[in-house]
């Protein structure tokens, strides 16, 4: 038995040197330990052997055993090793730089509103921040915007039901809970967690029951401005703005202020825009944001004295300055991630 064995575990180590693929290596496992292989039928041949040789006999045949196990798992590897080189190719030096030369940059969005916080601190603004999250007071009521509003309808608005909000220990339970609207909210935190004068930008996310097209996104981002101070006119209004229009779009802009209307602004405007350098929108008027001086009823709901404050506001759509600026004609191209549009800023 034990030259049996020997012949055996030669045959297998002499074997396995010229086998290169798994099918090859399958089938001459087969012909050794498979059930008609020759070191199963040495197995076989145990039982038959008289009790008191059964215990060397099955020494040598382990030792065979493992021997030929050894050699089966390491001829497996090196097929593992060679199939894997096959599919990588040539070898590869993982110190080598990547042929892929984009380094990464920040989103166009991201870009865009550093830049004009940039601008903005440049005036003494500073940056200001607010949950997106909201209480319905801090989003409507604070902003002098009655319950009837059409901002506060089911329809443009995204109210969160009572039960995922209550959760918060931060929220009071029995207020109603909104995705903000705009960013204004922010105007009201500000205004009372420190004392005028105030002069902050707030860049944030807000949110609105919007149906997803080219111009229009449920997901959306503004950057809010706040001034308030001794004797805020509209003069200042317009230099703010006009300064901050000339710094994104070049001195060339054109810019005036239309009479609109907002429940936290009196007199309140919408400012457009026309630039010759703006593509296929050149020479047009174009919004660009919302603004106004400070209602009075505002700072009386935030116990400020409108006798003795004023203020200015503002919030500007952080995409539509970034379509205008680069070109870009359709918003839902910001969210898509896709780095053929990303590597073009
Ligand atoms: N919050 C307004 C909007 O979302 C914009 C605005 C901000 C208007 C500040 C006036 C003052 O449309």
């Amino acid at each position: 038995m034990q030259e049996q064995l020997a012949a055996i575990v030669n045959e297998v180590e002499t074997a396995l040197v010229g086998i290169k693929t798994r099918p090859d290596f399958e089938a001459f496992k087969a012909k050794i330990v498979g059930g008609n292989g020759s070191l199963t039928a040495v197995m076989k041949q145990m039982g038959k052997l008289p009790k008191e040789e059964k215990p060397a006999a099955g020494k040598l045949i382990n030792e065979a055993k493992r021997k030929i196990e050894a050699a089966f798992a390491a001829t497996l590897a090196a097929i593992g090793d060679a199939e894997l080189a096959a599919r990588l190719g040539d070898p590869i030096d993982p110190t080598l730089p990547s042929p892929d030369d984009f380094e990464g940059r920040k989103h166009p969005l991201t870009q865009t509103r550093e830049e004009i916080c940039r601008i903005f601190s440049r005036l003494g603004f500073t940056i200001a921040d607010g949950p997106e999250l909201e209480s319905e007071w801090y989003c409507f009521d604070a902003l002098n915007t009655p319950a009837s509003h059409p901002a506060r309808d089911m329809q443009d608005t995204l109210f969160m039901p009572a039960d995922t909000v209550s959760k918060d220990a931060s929220k009071k339970a029995d207020e109603a809970y909104v995705m903000r609207s705009h960013t204004s909210s922010v105007q009201i935190r500000t205004m009372l967690s420190g004392q005028p004068p105030i002069r902050i930008v707030a860049p944030g996310r807000c949110f609105r029951r919007d149906t997803v097209d080219a111009t229009h996104s449920a997901n959306f981002h503004q950057v809010e401005g706040l001034w308030v101070d001794k004797k805020v006119t509209l003069k200042d209004l317009k230099s703010v703005l006009d300064f901050f229009v000339r710094e994104i779009f070049g001195t060339s802009v054109e810019t005036r202020l239309r009479p609109s209307f907002f429940p936290f602004t009196e007199p309140s405007f919408e400012m457009d825009i026309k630039s010759q350098n703006l593509g296929a929108l050149s020479g047009r008027w174009l919004e660009i944001m919302g603004c106004g001086l400070v209602d009075p009823k505002v700072f009386e709901n935030v116990g400020i004295d409108p006798q003795q404050w004023t203020g200015l506001a503002f919030g500007v759509g952080l995409e539509r300055i970034a379509m205008l600026v680069h070109g870009i004609d359709d918003i839902r191209h910001f969210y898509a991630n896709d780095l053929r549009f990303l590597r073009q800023f």
